[in-house]
């Protein structure tokens, strides 16, 4: 039997369950047209937007090595009617997904209602409320009050049958994934949450010159890359666990190797989204993905995604484990 590595999030068939996080490579046009040119990337995510440009915090605001990512980028985007006009150009050859990050509810609501009086060329939108950068704007999802507020109102729009999704930060704590899963559970027409956001807020120095590398808000910022993976798998394994099964997950975070993409989809997420990677290696960094997760699944001999989606086992099979520390 063939190899079969395509997916679904919200019901669309993607070909590979490969995408960009939100913010990597698709701030502009000319970055977007090469997330398009790649075969192995199945869908485009663009840069959180706002209704009107921003220049966004000042420089330095990224720092990244091949295994470790800290940004403050402070939302800087074209606007939302310039994702619009890229849904409208690229949806042509692949789904195109408009991520949106307002800074107030009312703002949230209003874009919502723009995107559903636009002739609804996105394939869908993903509402993150979970961006770490603003300087003096919380994280909303840490506020679970708020969330449910921009929830209630974002719902009321009627987008038709354009899907909405929500971009989620890392919970660290059951109590919260529970206290999370209860807002969520509230709108039956949630499509699917992205897990996770980076990790908010890390500082990184250089030790040598004694300076924070990047500027903003006092060198703090969002950490993405290999160590953000075990968060990442904790909160795709409990949204999987706690949101009913039309939700689809999508896992983010740590996707460095094909074998990352393969633990997310264990843990439940029905596609991954690639950051920290992304930025390091450029688009040229994908196919090495795709193929090693292709040779993941041959390895393994499973043939389809669904062969081992969500199976995880939690029971341990090696019951002998020299690595615990009291034994
Ligand atoms: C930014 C960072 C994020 O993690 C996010 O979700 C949205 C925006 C930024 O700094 O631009």
């Amino acid at each position: 039997m063939d190899l079969d590595l395509s997916c679904y999030v919200a019901g669309i068939k993607l070909n590979s369950p490969i995408m960009n996080a939100s913010g990597v490579c698709c701030t502009t046009v000319k970055q977007i047209e090469e997330l398009d040119e790649s075969q192995f990337l199945s869908a485009i995510v663009t840069k959180s937007c706002t209704m009107t440009p921003r220049e966004g915090n000042p420089k330095p605001r990224y720092y990244g090595t091949s295994s470790f990512s800290i940004n403050s980028m402070g939302l800087a985007n074209m606007s939302l009617k310039y994702y619009l006009k890229v849904a409208e150009t690229f949806s042509k050859s692949k789904p195109v997904f408009l991520s949106l990050a307002g800074l107030s509810a009312e703002e949230n609501v209003a874009m919502v209602k723009n995107v559903a009086a636009s002739e609804q060329h996105a394939s869908g939108v993903e509402l993150n409320l979970s961006c770490p950068n603003v300087p003096n704007k919380p994280q909303i999802a840490y506020d679970f009050e708020a969330m449910g507020d921009i929830l209630n109102r974002v719902f009321e729009v009627d987008l038709g049958n354009m899907p909405l999704g929500v971009k989620l930060p890392p919970y660290f704590d059951p109590v919260h994934f529970h206290q999370s899963a209860d807002v969520l559970r509230n709108y039956p027409k949630l499509r699917w949450v992205t897990c996770i956001n980076s990790i908010g807020n890390g500082l990184y120095i250089d030790p040598i010159t004694e300076e924070t590398v990047i500027h903003p808000k006092k060198g703090l910022g969002g950490l993405g890359g290999s160590f953000v993976k075990p968060t990442a798998l904790a909160n795709v394994k409990m949204f999987r666990e706690l949101l009913p099964e039309q939700v689809d997950i999508i896992g983010c975070g740590g996707v460095l190797r094909g074998m990352d993409i393969f633990e997310h989809i264990l843990c439940g997420a029905s596609a991954v989204q690639v950051g920290t990677y992304l930025q390091e290696n450029g688009i040229d960094g994908i196919p090495r993905l795709y193929h090693e997760f292709k040779d993941v699944m041959i390895l393994k001999e499973y043939h389809t995604l669904d062969d081992f989606r969500g199976r995880l086992k939690t029971s341990p099979t090696i019951m002998n484990n020299k690595n615990d520390p009291a034994s």
